[in-house]
């Protein structure tokens, strides 16, 4: 897959891409990422990629014609191109896997006073990291790259993806490793008798367990297996006593 961002400010991107999973990933050609600096698009000696809003008022605004040209100029036949900004879909896993299957992407990261409306008519998608603002679209690009890259096939074990939070609209069962006992705090007895059928059914009642206490709006949007809903019966019994 090819990953190409378009910002103001690349360096916000060099430690991202320089460690973990993200740069293996890079160096085994599994992905190609290109930070381009769209200033070099603006026309004006000074380099101003902004301007003062049409109809008075604070703050500058992004130019769309600087934008238009930086985007035609990187993108290729089956680029999907995708803005950050506040007001855009909110992003979540469902949507991170969605575009982990694109070719190729572009990410715009948004301008921290604003952008010309008629920016949104050169991109296919508007996405939101969370109801809050940044003071740019660069922190919701990383999260954006990296949540997308890790999703890849060959980039980490299949295995622990599937597990992830989310993943299958569940929060994650818990985790334990070696000492067996911390503190007084124990791993439970199940994770360590080696029965695979006693394993995974306690992971999921785990799972559910937490997904429950965390995030019930998770549950009430799912659609329950017969085994769910027992486990989740048995839970709600347990939290009576
Ligand atoms: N730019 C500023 N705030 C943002 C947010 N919450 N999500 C995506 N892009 C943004």
């Amino acid at each position: 897959m090819k990953i190409k961002i378009l910002t103001l400010f690349p360096n916000m991107f060099m430690q991202e891409i320089g460690e973990s999973i993200i740069k293996r990933a890079i160096d085994n050609k599994v992905v190609e990422i290109e930070i381009i600096d769209f200033r070099k698009y603006s026309k004006d000696k000074s380099h101003h990629v902004d301007d003062t809003p049409c109809g008075g008022g604070a703050g500058m605004v992004l130019k769309c014609d600087i934008l238009d040209e930086a985007i035609n100029d990187n993108k290729g036949n089956n680029t999907h191109i995708i803005l950050t900004t506040p007001q855009g879909r909110m992003y979540n896993q469902k949507i991170a896997e969605e575009l982990s299957q694109k070719e190729e992407l572009m990410i715009i990261c948004g301008h921290y006073e604003g952008f010309d409306e008629r920016i949104r008519s050169f991109v296919d998608d508007e996405i939101s990291i969370g109801d809050f603002v940044l003071t740019g679209g660069e922190l919701a690009a990383c999260v954006i790259l990296d949540s997308v890259v890790r999703l890849i096939d060959n980039v980490i074990n299949k295995n622990s993806k599937d597990d992830d939070s989310f993943s299958n609209g569940l929060l994650e069962y818990p985790q334990y490793t070696r000492p067996v006992e911390y503190k007084g705090m124990m791993v439970p007895d199940v994770l360590l008798s080696g029965n695979h059928k006693n394993i995974r059914e306690y992971r999921l009642k785990e799972s559910l367990r937490k997904t429950l206490e965390r995030r019930p709006d998770l549950l009430e949007k799912r659609i329950l297996t017969d085994e769910e809903s027992k486990y989740l019966k048995e839970i709600k019994e347990e939290n009576k006593k």
